[in-house]
């Protein structure tokens, strides 16, 4: 275990780099086509492999509108997704979560046979439906289905049951569903009464952290307990309507064009920076009609790891030591901020201490009464999977923090300090960073190959850090197509790894 951790945290920032900033060089620079001629349904017997001349999109299937297609995008070049894509704006609203990723190659298929399969000729399935239906077909609301050809068309399968990080109108989440931003670090879950959303900041070491809790406003209906679970529907009304069972909504939260007739489409995401937002399709742009996070210094980690969020002044570092335009804060090592310090070798830290700051989501998480800060900051030292500690004094409230640092809000209450837990570099086996370094080394051989062979056109669009990362856009929108695909940072550690 300790020796994957620096790899992941190696290649997982530098492979998604390049991923994101092809992929948005490569979408900024094509967009989607999509032949004029699309079938409308699959049969048994269909199959299909990426033609290696189309970039980015390949159409094979669509709706009866014309709005909505099914089929290749190409990811990083050399990957392939399977995708429903709204086609005037080029805009993924689902993609296949298979547990490889495909390559763009005619290794790669896609076939119907009862099952809806991406497979490669050596490796065997990525992914599959797992059904035995009869047709694929598109709704006009971008539900791709597999169908029997009875007489009520019996659904044994749809896309809108595994949503990806988007949710369009009169879609049904319910509580057994999961929306994940394309970087895999931010979650949309629904509790028993509440919608909440999650980061994952220390990877797979710890539960999410909750950094914003909906809870339904009950004013016309209200949640009652053993009624069974919730589910948000987007309304074609602009809302995000909250129900139990009943049409009564127990909560409505409304989008700036609440009540306002649009043609066009609506969706709501989750962000890449943990924001949940809403928007519309005017038939010639979308527009932002929602967010739930207003405020970039509430988001979860506005400035990255060991980053200070100032309101009105942005982003610094947590120790005025080191230059957030250098762009990292905290230690200079990219496998300083993922596990706990309860390895021997691991272990090995230097304190942080910072006045006047605060948790962004506070409310949200665990604290416990201490008399002083001498009291809390014990109680972080002591215990190894502790990361750092924020008191306040006027309130005796000591909050501890057991994933790696994220961003903390700048107040102006100088009593309020935190403690945080740097790691230090040095000290590890040799063994484990000669280990770590042959493994950075072919990961870097990749990149590079990658990065010649593809394209010259290299444009840094996004930073991310650590494991507890984020995307560094400016002010959030970037209005570019694609900028979601998939898990794509995960796939690119796999292929490292292999
Ligand atoms: C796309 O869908 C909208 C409804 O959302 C519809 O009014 C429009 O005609 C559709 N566009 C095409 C090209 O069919
Ligand atoms: C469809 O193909 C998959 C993958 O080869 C296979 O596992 C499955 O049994 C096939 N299903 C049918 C109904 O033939
Ligand atoms: C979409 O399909 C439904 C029936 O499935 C139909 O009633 C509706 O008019 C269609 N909408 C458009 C925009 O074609
Ligand atoms: C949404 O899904 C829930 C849970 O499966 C179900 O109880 C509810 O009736 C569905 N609502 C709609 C409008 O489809
Ligand atoms: C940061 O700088 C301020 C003065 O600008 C100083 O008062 C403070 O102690 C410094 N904090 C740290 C952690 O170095
Ligand atoms: C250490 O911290 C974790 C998480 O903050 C907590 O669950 C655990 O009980 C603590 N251990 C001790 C010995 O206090
Ligand atoms: C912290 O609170 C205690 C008692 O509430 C008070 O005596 C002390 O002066 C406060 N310390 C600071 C730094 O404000």
């Amino acid at each position: 275990m300790a020796i994957r951790k620096p790899i992941n945290s190696v290649t997982r920032c530098l492979l998604t780099q390049l991923l994101y900033s092809t992929v948005c060089v490569l979408f900024s620079a094509t967009g989607v086509r999509v032949g004029a001629t699309v079938t409308r349904e699959l049969h048994r017997g269909f199959t299909a492999t990426p033609d290696p001349s189309i970039s980015p999109f390949q159409a094979l299937l669509g709706d009866s509108t014309g709005n909505y297609s099914m089929g290749f995008l190409r990811v990083n070049r050399v990957q392939l997704a399977l995708a429903v894509v709204h086609v005037p704006s080029s805009e993924p609203l689902w993609v296949a979560n298979p547990t490889r990723p495909a390559r763009w190659s005619d290794q790669t298929r896609v076939f119907f046979n009862g099952s809806l399969v991406i497979s490669d000729r050596k490796t065997g399935v990525f992914w599959s439906t797992e059904t035995s239906g009869d047709r694929v077909w598109l709704s006009n609301t971008s539900n791709l289905q597999i169908q029997k050809l009875d007489d009520s068309h019996s659904v044994l399968w749809e896309s809108f049951s595994f949503p990806s990080d988007t949710l369009v109108e009169n879609q049904n989440f319910t509580s057994a569903m999961t929306l994940v931003s394309s970087n895999g670090l931010y979650s949309v879950r629904l509790g028993p009464d509440f919608i909440g959303l999650y980061a994952k900041f220390n990877g797979e070491y710890e539960p999410d952290q909750i950094y914003l809790r909906h809870k339904a406003l009950e004013a016309k209906a209200e949640v009652i307990e053993g009624q069974g679970p919730i589910y948000i529907i987007l309304s074609s009304d602009g809302y995000l309507g909250m129900y139990q069972n009943g049409s009564v909504p127990v909560d409505v939260q409304s989008f700036s064009t609440f009540q306002q007739t649009r043609s066009g489409a609506r969706w709501v995401r989750i962000e890449p920076d943990g924001n949940l937002k809403g928007y519309y399709w005017t038939g010639s742009d979308w527009v932002l009609d929602y967010e739930a996070i207003s405020d970039p210094c509430e988001l979860p980690s506005p400035c990255g790891s060991y980053g200070l969020c100032q309101p009105g002044l942005g982003c610094s570092c947590l120790d005025n030591r080191s230059d957030y335009n250098s762009g990292r804060c905290g230690s200079p090592e990219k496998d300083s901020f993922s596990g706990d310090f309860c390895d021997a070798n691991e272990g090995k830290y230097w304190v942080l201490r910072r006045k006047g700051v605060e948790l962004p989501y506070k409310e949200l998480m665990g604290y416990e009464k201490m008399d002083s800060l001498a009291q809390c900051e014990k109680s972080c030292e002591e215990n190894c999977t502790c990361w750092g500690a924020v008191y306040s004094n006027s309130s005796g409230f000591c909050y501890t923090i057991d994933y790696p640092i994220q961003t903390l809000l700048g107040v102006g209450d100088v009593t309020k300090v935190g403690y945080f837990k740097v790691r230090a570099g040095a000290g590890k086996k040799g063994l484990e960073v000669g280990y770590g370094v042959g493994i950075g080394f072919l990961c870097g051989a990749v990149l590079v190959f990658g990065v010649v062979v593809g394209f010259g056109l290299y444009r840094v669009r996004s930073r991310k850090r650590g494991v507890g990362g984020y995307m560094d856009e400016d002010n959030g929108v970037v209005v570019g197509p694609y900028k979601n695909l998939g898990s794509a940072s995960f796939r690119s550690i796999e292929l490292c790894e292999r």
